[in-house]
């Protein structure tokens, strides 16, 4: 683990406008710096950063966070990577804490065995530039296939000699432990003389998405029927087949960026395609797509293109596991090839321009595509047309989203020939009969639906009000939380003739202190469950640290709550960037002091919440002629008094929020 120490020195360090000056053209607007979006195609900019707050905001996606969040989200790296890579950038000494021996064994094994694989790669690789067997056998072999040195560079791709123990015999030679050679399956065990798995054949590396070498595929170069033509690492310790994606490392910038994935079979597809320009590219090495591999790709975008290879054969039974994606929520396309040309083939012999067409013009929603090519097949045959429904509607069942599966229904309706309320019925059949957690997501939304329908215009607007309230209040702690200033405190008191009188004193109060105190008072919680987190958060924050400061605060900002706190502090950069002060859209009044806004702020909110309670006082009234209903009238009284005199108090503000 890196220290904590370590991690406050890489954010003391790291300037945001410098790390992302890494990825994205900065310009100066200000004290801040403008440029285009990186995780969309743009014309004018919407991106900002803050030096001075250490913090980005990007308006065309809503992301925005601190320098970390940045790689992470950008560059997909998890955190400690994103902390690794910018020590490596400051030249900070990582200092590694402590950790128990059970997990030093465990982190030992499984990084020697990272060590092994990636000494492996690089051997291979060696090997297929460098010496005279790899240059005539392995090299030759990809210029055939038409690989250019920079792809052959970006894919590590690598050749093992023809030999009994070739790499084996390198690795020990240069301290590697057998053990680790076994367990990551590059070598095979054997008494007397262990070998190498891969002879012979040319080598495909195959990456996690932050680029550690987890396995390796390795082509047989002889047209040899027996042999497999490709041998592949056994599963590991490092190696899950089922949760990685070959290619995933050099895709996935792509894939965020264009906001799309091509899914090929093969790993010579995705190369051909990469090398052809279109880098958003993976491949799930020629087995039916697990969820962990989907989840991968849901990660980066909520859309996919399956590309078939030309042989119609095995169409049918790949696209049953087409449901499995629909059922992680995402968009599918599919795409088919030529008869007898795969991704590999076709790009190979076509441009960059006209493989770009052929994927815009081919490729098509997946549930029309199913449905069409269902009803070629069961064209004249009823009782087969009856079969294909169901499977129909097996598929738009697994979709999440319920109005998306309203529409798919109307599509299948017209492109089956079939009535919509034949659908409808087949779907609810099999709605009710699934017990699975489609079936509970879907029950789950229905009521959401319920709920949202019952809701009067008037309702939405008083969400709005309470909304904007809570997030002035996250704001007002973002930006005053620290700061000491001057309330009034007005309280009952008993005076020396006996009488009750209202009494107002000033005092002293950190505005959170003031904040948190009136909330508690009330029995308040912000209705808002993530404002509710956030104020939590930084109240929790506010109490450790004596002298905080917005930056350090920033620094340790948690991933949840980024999108939102960076949306609140950077509201007057989205100003200047459209300038709409300018444009007289958005004129700003920041004259009120601090003290005012927090007590406004307060009471709005304690004054829309009593307004609340007197509601529902109101509709718990019983109308039955001889009902009792003189205690919830004299609350109702009660509350009218107090909320009065906070209108009095609040006269002219409330306009703010209304
Ligand atoms: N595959 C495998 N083992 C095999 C055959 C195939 O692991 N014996 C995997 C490989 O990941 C391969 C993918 O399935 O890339 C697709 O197989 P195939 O279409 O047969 O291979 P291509 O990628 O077309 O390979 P090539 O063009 O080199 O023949
Ligand atoms: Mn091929």
């Amino acid at each position: 683990m890196i220290s904590k120490a370590t991690i406050d020195t890489v954010f003391e360090t790291a300037r945001v406008e410098e790390v992302i000056g890494d990825f994205v053209q900065l310009k100066r607007a200000g004290s801040n710096w403008k440029g285009l979006s990186p995780f969309s195609e743009e014309r004018s900019p919407s991106f900002m950063v803050s030096p001075a707050k250490g913090i980005w905001k990007d308006f065309s996606s809503g992301k925005g966070g601190n320098s970390v969040a940045f790689l992470m989200e950008h560059s997909h790296f998890t955190y400690p990577e994103a902390i690794r890579y910018l020590a490596k950038k400051y030249n900070i000494e990582i200092e590694e804490t402590e950790q128990t021996d059970q997990e030093k064994a465990i982190t030992d094994v499984r990084e020697s065995m990272y060590l092994v694989s990636e000494f492996a790669k690089s051997y291979f690789h060696n090997t297929l530039l460098n010496s005279e067997e790899g240059k005539a056998i392995g090299y030759s072999y990809f210029k055939e296939r038409g690989f250019t040195n920079e792809t052959i560079k970006k894919f590590s791709l690598g050749y093992s000699p023809e030999a009994w123990d070739a790499f084996t015999k390198e690795a020990l030679g240069k301290g590697y432990k057998l053990e680790f050679l076994e367990s990551t399956g590059l070598t095979i065990p054997r008494d007397d003389r262990p070998f190498d798995r891969f002879k012979g054949r040319v080598m495909f590396p195959i990456e996690s998405m932050s680029g550690r070498v987890l396995g390796f595929g390795g082509r047989i170069l002889t047209n040899d029927k027996k042999a497999a033509k490709y041998l592949n690492s056994p599963e590991s310790e490092i190696y899950h087949k089922s949760k990685v994606l070959y290619g995933i490392f050099q895709a996935k910038q792509s894939i965020a960026k264009l906001n799309n994935c091509y899914l090929v079979e093969g790993y010579t597809d995705v190369i051909q395609f990469s090398q052809s320009g279109i880098e958003n590219v993976v491949s799930s090495s020629g087995t039916a797509l697990t969820p962990d591999q989907i989840r991968l790709v849901n990660r980066l975008t909520k859309n996919i293109t399956v590309l078939f290879d030309g042989d119609a054969a095995g169409l049918r039974a790949s696209i049953r596991g087409i449901d499995l994606i629909l059922e992680e929520g995402m968009n599918v396309k599919v795409c088919t090839f030529p008869d007898g040309e795969d991704p590999d083939s076709f790009a190979k012999k076509t441009s960059h321009d006209d493989l770009v067409s052929y994927l815009e013009d081919n490729a098509k929603d997946f549930i029309q595509f199913k449905a069409s090519l269902l009803m070629n097949e069961a064209k004249n045959d009823p009782i087969k047309k009856a079969d294909l429904i169901r499977d129909m509607v097996v598929s738009i069942s697994k979709i999440p989203d319920r109005i998306q599966r309203e529409i798919y229904i109307q599509e299948c309706s017209r492109i089956m020939d079939i009535s919509e309320q034949v659908l409808q019925s087949t779907l609810a059949q099999l709605v009710q009969k699934d017990v699975s957690e489609v079936g509970k997501k879907q029950k789950q939304e229905q009521q959401a639906f319920e709920v949202v329908k019952n809701e009067n215009p008037l309702d939405a607007q008083k969400v709005d009000v309470l909304y904007r309230l809570e997030r002035k209040i996250i704001e007002i702690l973002l930006l005053y939380g620290n700061k000491e200033e001057e309330f009034e405190d007005t309280f009952l008191r008993t005076n020396e003739e006996g009488e009750i009188e209202t009494v107002t004193e000033k005092k002293e109060y950190k505005v959170f202190q003031r904040i948190y105190l009136s909330l508690q008072e009330d029995e308040v919680e912000l209705a808002n469950p993530l404002f509710r987190d956030i104020f939590n958060d930084l109240i929790d924050y506010f109490h450790h640290n004596e002298n905080f400061s917005l930056e350090q605060y920033l620094m340790h900002l948690q991933v949840d709550f980024a999108q939102e706190v960076t949306d609140i502090l950077m509201e007057d950069e989205r100003v200047v960037l459209h300038d709409w002060v300018g444009q007289n859209i958005f004129p700003k009044s920041k004259n009120d002091t601090i003290v005012q806004e927090v007590s406004e702020t307060i009471l709005t909110l304690r004054w829309y919440l009593v307004g609340r309670i007197i509601e529902e006082l109101k509709s718990s009234l019983s109308s039955e002629p001889n009902s009792d209903n003189t205690e919830p009238l004299s609350l109702v009284m009660d509350y009218n008094i107090l909320i009065h005199s906070f209108s009095k108090k609040l006269g002219r503000v409330m306009s703010r929020y209304y």
